[in-house]
């Protein structure tokens, strides 16, 4: 029986070097703060990475930036001129991230906002208007819903929303958790995104479930 450790260790050892700025980023947020398993490491650094080169996208939008981890392995990928505009609702994060976001390679094409997204991005983007050509999700999953149908309202048809945790460990499906508010807001999210005729959508079982979106 092969174990889940031993296969995450083979892909790791297949997928190429972690750029020594992020690896020191995945350290330092792992040293020093208590929630260091929130950041999104190598593996998923790379997939956003590819889908990021995938797309060629001018605007992201991310929701939830934590040490600024996602953001730094998506802006590496950008095309000429792109940007990503990352928003952070804990302000006690601000003294750790902001320096790593504007010490790095990639600091020129990061926008880091300190702030709630539901409350800032409408002043933001102006009523009508569709900047964004992708979303990465990966803030608070009582407010998932709430973020898909900000995300959907300022996205340009054709582009796409990343959603991450969306197997939330598989409590999904685990009645244990059928009193559990996080497990409740994921589950209530992949209802809504199974029921909508506005998108395409496709379940991945990476790390905790990434959910891939599209906009028809
Ligand atoms: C899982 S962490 C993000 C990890 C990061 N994206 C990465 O992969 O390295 C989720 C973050 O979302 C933030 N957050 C929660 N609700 C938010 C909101 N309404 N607006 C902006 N940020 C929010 C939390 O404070 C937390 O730092």
């Amino acid at each position: 029986m092969v174990s889940a450790q031993s296969l995450d260790g083979y892909i790791l050892a297949h997928i190429g070097e972690e750029h020594p700025y992020l690896h020191r980023l995945w350290r330092e947020s792992n040293l020093h703060l208590v929630h260091g398993y929130m950041v999104s490491g190598h593996l998923q650094g790379k997939l956003l990475r590819m889908l990021v080169h995938m797309v060629r996208p001018s605007l992201i939008l991310e929701i939830g930036t934590y040490t600024g981890y996602s953001a730094l392995s998506m802006a590496s990928a950008l095309p000429e001129g792109g940007r990503i505009l990352t928003y952070e609702i804990n302000d006690e994060l601000e003294d750790f991230t902001r320096p790593r976001i504007e010490r790095s390679p990639w600091a020129a094409r990061v926008d880091f906002r300190v702030g709630d997204v539901l409350a800032d991005l409408p002043r933001e983007i102006p009523d009508g208007s569709c900047p964004l050509d992708m979303v990465f999700l990966d803030g608070n999953k009582r407010q998932y819903v709430d973020y898909y149908e900000l995300s959907l309202k300022y996205l340009r048809p054709g582009g796409f929303i990343l959603a991450d945790n969306t197997l939330w460990d598989g409590h999904v499906v685990d009645a244990a958790y059928d009193k559990d508010a996080q497990t409740l807001g994921v589950r209530r999210f992949n209802d809504v995104v199974a029921a909508d005729g506005r998108v395409e959508k496709v379940i991945l079982p990476l790390r905790d479930g990434l959910t891939l979106i599209r906009k028809i």
